[in-house]
């Protein structure tokens, strides 16, 4: 199996079109390197793709990637559908990036797709896809010999979302297995708290890709403008999430979805050197990983 880190940074990239912060700013002046919104891209075979999570950068994520050029027919792309983990704008919006696409199947929770019924039919008009709810800890197979599962681990509702008719899991990480070789990768960039059950799920994985977002508990509150308490629930800070990754040295770990206000975006921080200390990876958009 094959991944390719598509996108780091939380909503809104770094920089961020109206961000003046420290980090957007030594973007702009070349001292770090830009990021575009959290996606990864994965394959069992190199030739059929899928891609998990659609921001709004996805155009440019594909264009940057050898991988998931289109080919070889004129009209023809190994990208055969998307992954979603939730139904934040910064997760979805690429949907609409993608359209025209003959075929695609959208694998999401039900509660995700029900919250983007107004997307789906825009999208409608554009092409026939399948649009598919993932049950939970149900593995199943995605073309080019990957095996899925999705795991519920948030209720963090989007802001524009109304809750669902039936009750349902907001956000998922996925647990893809490549049964040839049997690596694991555990893609969770949005985690609200330590799930019970996720050391198993960490413990088992050769690679996690976890939520970055926030360093501090205090820098959520001061990013989103709303009540840090309020606001800690979405997405459980690096001081926190780091002890709980420490107790995992045989396990590849990197933070993902870092937003642009996060310090260990600047390798000279602190924070960035507590982070890699304890064997814990910040890498850039576009690296491959292989298992
Ligand atoms: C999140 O990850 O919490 C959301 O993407 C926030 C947002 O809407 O920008
Ligand atoms: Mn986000
Ligand atoms: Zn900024």
């Amino acid at each position: 199996m094959k991944a390719v880190v598509l996108g780091t940074a939380a909503g809104g990239g770094v920089p961020q079109w109206n961000c003046a912060c420290g980090p957007c700013t030594a973007v702009r002046a070349g001292v770090l390197p830009a990021r575009t919104q959290d996606a990864v891209a994965v394959s069992g075979n190199g030739v059929d793709w899928w891609l998990v999570n659609a921001s709004p950068d996805i155009g440019a994520q594909l264009a940057a990637t050898p991988a998931l050029a289109p080919g070889p027919g004129p009209r023809d792309t190994p990208v055969r559908g998307v992954l979603l983990t939730d139904a934040e704008l910064d997760h979805t919006l690429g949907l609409a990036v993608l359209r025209g696409a003959p075929g695609l199947r959208v694998h999401a929770p039900a509660t995700v797709l029900h919250a983007l019924a107004p997307t789906r039919a825009v999208l409608a008009a554009y092409g026939e896809w399948s649009w598919r709810p993932v049950e939970p800890e149900r593995a199943f197979a995605l073309t080019g010999g990957i095996e899925v599962t999705a795991f519920p681990v948030s209720g963090k509702r989007p802001r524009y979302a109304a809750d669902p008719p039936a009750a349902g899991h907001w956000v998922v990480a996925y647990r893809f297995r490549d049964p040839a070789t049997g690596g694991v990768l555990l893609y969770a960039p949005c985690l609200a708290s330590w799930p019970a059950g996720f050391d198993a799920l960490v413990a088992e994985a050769d690679v996690v890709l976890l939520d970055g977002t926030f360093h501090a508990p205090s820098e959520m509150g001061a990013a989103t403008g709303r009540p840090s308490g309020q606001a800690a629930m979405g997405h459980l800070p690096i001081a926190h999430s780091l002890p709980e990754l420490r107790g995992h040295p045989a396990t590849r770990r990197i933070y993902t979805h870092l937003n642009n206000t996060n310090p260990v975006l600047d390798p000279t921080s602190p924070e960035h050197a507590e982070v890699t200390g304890a064997g814990v990876e910040v890498v850039a958009d576009g690296t491959v990983i292989d298992l």
